[in-house]
């Protein structure tokens, strides 16, 4: 596997609730493809967001696994919704590394074009969708630093992670891919 370079030191790990975000720029929902909401992070965003967030993903006819489209925040303190697709976890045998790394990818350059400069991420797929939390936090760690590395206007990328478990992944993961740890 390839080193991820100095964007890795651009992304930060808390434990919490997304949706209370009130310093970033732009939050990314873990969405599905028809874009209408659902549980998990998706619920609690459009709850929060309330009926105009909805309105303007109507709009949008859907969206591809892998990829991701970005919308105003409705309620919400911050400037944009990244709204992105990750795959669900069938094995591992069925692309869900490239098509996760991709949701992360894609989430940056919607970000980058926007000018947000802090994007706040959930761990997209580690709920409903069954990824593997280990699994996913290395893969999103390694395609979130590659993309910072690419696109210097998005200063940070914070994830909120919703229990002890999965920050504990994330923290883990985020040790072993640093030149330090
Ligand atoms: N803030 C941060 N993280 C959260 C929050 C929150 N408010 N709520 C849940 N999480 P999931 P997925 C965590 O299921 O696996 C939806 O129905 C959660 O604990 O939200 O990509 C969509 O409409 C987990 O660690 O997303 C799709 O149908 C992580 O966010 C489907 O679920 C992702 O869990 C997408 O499944």
């Amino acid at each position: 596997m390839r080193l991820p370079g100095p964007g890795l030191a651009r992304i930060t790990l808390r434990r919490g609730d997304i949706t209370a975000d009130a310093s970033a720029d732009a939050i990314v929902n873990a969405a599905n493809s028809s874009l209408l909401g659902g549980g998990g992070v998706d619920g609690a965003i459009h709850s929060a967001a309330g009926p105009e967030l909805l309105e303007e993903c109507r709009r949008l006819g859907g969206c591809e696994t892998g990829d991701a489209k970005i919308t105003g925040a409705g309620r919400l303190p911050v400037r944009h919704v990244i709204h992105t697709v990750g795959p669900v976890w069938r094995g591992g045998g069925h692309g869900e590394a490239e098509l996760l790394a991709s949701c992360y990818r894609r989430s940056v350059e919607l970000a980058d074009a926007a000018g947000c400069e802090v994007v706040a991420f959930p761990a997209v797929s580690c709920g409903v969708y069954g990824y593997p939390v280990d699994a996913a936090a290395r893969v999103a760690l390694v395609a979130l630093a590659e993309a910072l590395d690419r696109h210097d206007g998005v200063r940070e990328a914070r994830f909120w992670l919703f229990s002890d478990r999965v920050l504990t992944d994330f923290e883990a993961a985020l040790t072993a891919l640093r030149p330090e740890g």
